[in-house]
């Protein structure tokens, strides 16, 4: 850095230098610089300034002269920015100094004013909320958009039949809709829980100052409703101090990060050749350099990994607010980095999994004939004979597995289990039973609220379309 450069531009000191008489070590500046990645907040540091400058001038602490001139500098700083001229300089240390320094520059003195009864630390405060709450808003606005692609693929397969596994073993047919509407639940909770997060971080934390509040007759009402949050933070401590809106928005991300693994898993099982139920074109897939048969699901893959950077940006910000004292510390200044890298991972991901979403075609056969495999319509057979017979469960249960066995040792599945056979462990048994050994038959009988019927499947679809419209 150049000795100017690291000046003032009219007072011949960094920023803060006043009590200082010489220049901090190059590596003072390196551990301390966060120009380049607070960068980002330029637009919440503009429209906080904004906000300050418009309040301080009704409350007459400057005047409406130098309010003016303020206002035009910000604007200007703001088309600077759009056009790549403004210029991000190392020895300004952060956003907040920088906008400040570059307004001195364009504006002369009325700059030096707009920092009465403001602090960098209600500043940087008041901007990380407004990016992280419209890092929610974003969030939960794509979340939407992969719902109703699941929703899409759910409607065109609502009796589409699939096997549900527990253990990853076949267990009971289910429909595919049915299968990709529990994500559709899933996505609609991460969605609250970002507008639950959002809601109870929109309290503006601008006019706290350094940490106790200001003498000048400040309007924090006024700057709170200008920047769009419901009320100011009632205690000024607290509201240089707290990153928690931080910390719940990157636990939200990550439990949605968790779920997006989930169904980024399934995607990978469900192309291998082994399972065959559904494949994806070439626009979500990738080949190998060395093996020509090879269609790999990659985006499906790093969808499932992404969750690690967001859950490993939750653990650092969590790691970094434990045991602060009251109130502002510089190890807060390392709570941006982990927000910026989970949020844009987040909306990497649903956008890939949407499209993916979007892309994915079932094969019907190779899943229909899966779902009646592994003799997953035994608890039809043991319900039947509950139903018809009035047996215990437990008995049914044990007769019904009585015949799976036996059809193990024939080779044959559940309906191909000679009625003869069945007789012999339970001579009440009629060719009635066959009716709920065919899988669809098993699914279209699920009727409970929440099963998997495709009746109930399709009403469920049809909920959430209402709801999201
Ligand atoms: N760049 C700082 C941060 O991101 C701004 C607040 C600095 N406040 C201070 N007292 N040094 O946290």
């Amino acid at each position: 850095m150049t000795d100017d450069a690291s000046k003032n531009p009219t007072d011949g000191q960094t920023m803060w230098g006043g009590r200082f008489t010489a220049k901090p070590a190059e590596l003072m500046q390196a551990i301390n610089v966060s120009i380049g990645f607070d960068r980002r907040l330029a637009p919440q540091d503009l429209a906080g300034s904004r906000a300050h400058c418009a309040m301080l001038t009704k409350a007459g602490v400057i005047s409406s002269e130098d309010g003016a001139k303020i206002l035009a500098g910000l604007d200007l700083i703001e088309q600077e920015m759009a056009s790549g001229a403004f210029p991000f300089r190392d020895e300004y240390e952060d956003i907040h100094m920088n906008v400040e320094a570059r307004l001195k520059e364009l504006i002369g003195e009325p700059a030096g004013r707009l920092h009465t009864a403001r602090s960098r630390n209600d500043q940087v405060a008041v901007d990380f909320r407004l990016w992280v709450r419209e890092a929610c808003d974003r969030s939960a606005a794509q979340l939407q958009q992969l719902q109703l692609a699941l929703l899409a693929k759910a409607e065109a397969h609502a009796d589409t039949l699939m096997p549900g596994f527990t253990h990853l073993q076949p267990a009971q047919p289910v429909t595919f809709g049915h299968h990709l509407m529990a994500y559709v639940e899933m996505f609609g909770r991460d969605a609250s829980r970002f507008a639950d997060a959002r809601a109870r971080m929109n309290e503006s934390p601008l006019g706290a100052a350094a940490l106790a509040g200001s003498p000048f007759p400040i309007d924090r009402h006024m700057t709170a409703e200008a920047l769009g949050f419901d009320r100011p933070t009632a205690n000024s401590l607290d509201s240089v101090s707290a990153r928690d809106f931080a910390l719940e928005a990157l636990a939200a991300a990550s439990i949605c990060a968790t779920h997006l693994s989930r169904i980024a898993e399934e995607i990978v099982i469900w192309v291998t050749p082994q399972f065959g139920f559904v494949s994806l074109t070439d626009a979500f897939t990738t080949g190998s350099s060395i093996m020509p048969q090879k269609r790999n699901p990659d985006a499906a893959e790093l969808v499932r990994a992404k969750v690690g950077r967001i859950l490993g940006s939750l653990v650092s910000l969590m790691t970094v607010m434990k045991g602060l004292p009251l109130a502002y510390s510089k190890d807060m200044q390392e709570d941006k980095q982990p927000v910026f890298e989970a949020f844009d991972s987040l909306s990497l991901a649903l956008a890939a999994m949407t499209g993916m979403v979007a892309d994915l075609e079932p094969n019907r056969a190779r899943m229909a004939a899966a779902a009646g495999a592994g003799f997953s319509t035994a608890t039809d057979l043991a319900d039947w004979l509950v139903r018809t017979l009035n047996m215990p469960f437990r008995q049914a249960h044990h007769i019904t597995g009585a015949a799976v066995k036996r059809a193990e040792v024939l080779g044959v599945d559940l309906p191909g289990l000679p009625l003869h056979e069945l007789q012999a462990l339970e001579p009440g048994i009629t060719d009635d039973v066959y009716k709920v050994l065919a899988p669809a038959a098993s699914a279209a009988s699920r009727t409970s609220y929440g099963g998997t019927a495709p009746s109930g499947v399709r009403a469920q679809i049809q909920r959430w379309k209402d709801y999201l419209s």
